[in-house]
């Protein structure tokens, strides 16, 4: 069944004057949101303790896997100790797409820009296959309902090669744009879903790409704000509003613009949930050192105080590495810690682990979503055989 038109991909920058009011007095929102996280995250003395919680998250929402994984708690265990458990495929999917946001981090710091190859090697520890951009057609985008093709990404390798070396442009030139980062995101984000690259994994390659994009715009310093929840739970306007520009095809700039203006409330939303979350870590993080502080003297040290923070679950071993102890103090520490009431000690896989109970609710608070709110329709790539046509 065939639903879709056809769709010209445009060459960026768009030919539009997309600052209409309303896009700035978004924009403005938007950005206000996104300094106050910037700042607010600044405050947090290690910025592993950020990175690694919020990373988790993201990789959850954005998997979408809620309902297989049964609980976050099992989830922050399996990513614990990967090698160790025989863990299912969904949660190795959530441990991959971390892997994926932190190497993506780790290879754009500092360089400020995002190239092709950069963007492969993403999807390449995502999917766990090295296929790069699709030389072979076959490809189309399904509704997993009724398997109706909404659209049917450019099959040629050549077009899809010469359209993301115009998407490069447009993400590392500055002078080919003036538009406000941000609008540039929201472009971005939709020419990646429309050339579509990749064989698989085209969503959540482009959802990383957002992230990273933020983080080379120097909008953000840590890659913390996470739009996969507001796109998961407004999966049917996220498609219609995509679909809407391709359907238009030409004048569609009333189209874009409506994009635009949802990827920037995404933005907002996202940046004020993510500001409170941040907040309540830090103010936690405050209210522990002033019970451990005077219970440990001299031998007190933001180590031990950060060690409880980078995951809910710590061991000896992490104490002794972060802190340079030996293995016995660190237990001691860890045992001191359990009566003060902050950790909660737990055996698992033969290993004692200390638990901080309050950080790990305060996780499962912010990830709280019930998905069967969201009863909308699924879309995926589907790579049929040229032989069976297409
Ligand atoms: N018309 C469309 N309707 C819905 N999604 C579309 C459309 N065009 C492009 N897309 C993009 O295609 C993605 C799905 O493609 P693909 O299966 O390659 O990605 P994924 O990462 O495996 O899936 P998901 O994004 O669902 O996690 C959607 O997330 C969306 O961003
Ligand atoms: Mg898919």
């Amino acid at each position: 069944m065939e639903i879709q038109k056809a769709y010209t991909i445009p060459d960026l920058p768009l030919q539009y004057d997309l600052e209409t009011k309303e896009v700035l007095r978004q924009v403005n929102r938007a950005n206000r949101k996104l300094a106050e996280l910037k700042g607010v995250a600044q405050t947090i003395p290690n910025e592993r303790i950020l990175i690694s919680s919020l990373t988790l998250q993201e990789a959850k929402d954005s998997s979408a896997v809620e309902n297989i994984v049964t609980t976050q708690d099992d989830l922050y265990k399996a990513g614990l100790d990967f090698k160790y458990q025989l863990i299912n495929a969904a949660t190795k999917e959530v441990l991959f797409y971390r892997e994926a946001i932190n190497e993506g981090f780790r290879i754009v710091r500092g360089k400020n820009i995002l190239t092709l190859n950069d963007i492969k090697r993403v999807q390449e520890i995502l999917e766990q296959n090295s296929a790069g951009f699709r030389t072979t057609p076959g490809t189309q985008l399904k509704r997993s309902s009724d398997g109706a093709v909404v659209y049917t990404p450019p099959q040629d390798g050549t077009e899809i090669v010469r359209h993301m070396a115009n998407l490069e442009q447009f993400i590392n030139d500055t002078q080919l744009s003036q538009l406000d980062p941000l609008i540039k995101m929201a472009i971005i984000h939709h020419q990646f879903e429309s050339i579509h690259p990749f064989y698989d994994g085209n969503g959540r390659t482009g959802r990383i790409i957002n992230i990273l994009y933020l983080v080379i715009s120097g909008l953000l310093d840590l890659p913390i704000l996470y739009l996969s929840r507001y796109i998961t739970r407004n999966k049917g306007e996220y498609y219609r509003l995509i679909q809407a520009i391709r359907d238009k095809n030409t004048n569609n700039a009333a189209e874009w613009e409506a994009w635009i203006i949802f990827v920037l409330k995404g933005v907002e939303v996202t940046a004020i949930d993510t500001i409170t979350l941040v907040k309540k870590i830090g103010e936690m993080m405050d209210e522990y050192k002033r019970i451990i502080r005077p219970a440990f003297g001299g031998k007190y040290n933001h180590e031990l105080l950060n060690s409880l923070f980078y995951h809910p679950y710590t061991k000896i071993g992490h104490i002794e590495a972060n802190m340079q102890v030996s293995r016995q103090t660190a237990s001691r520490y860890l045992e001191k810690l359990v009566e003060l009431g902050l950790l909660q000690k737990e055996k698992m896989w033969k290993e004692n682990y200390y638990i901080n109970t309050r950080l790990m609710n305060l996780f499962i608070d912010f990830g709280k979503y019930d998905a069967s709110d969201n009863r909308d329709d699924s879309v995926e790539s589907v790579y049929v055989k040229e032989k069976e046509g297409l």
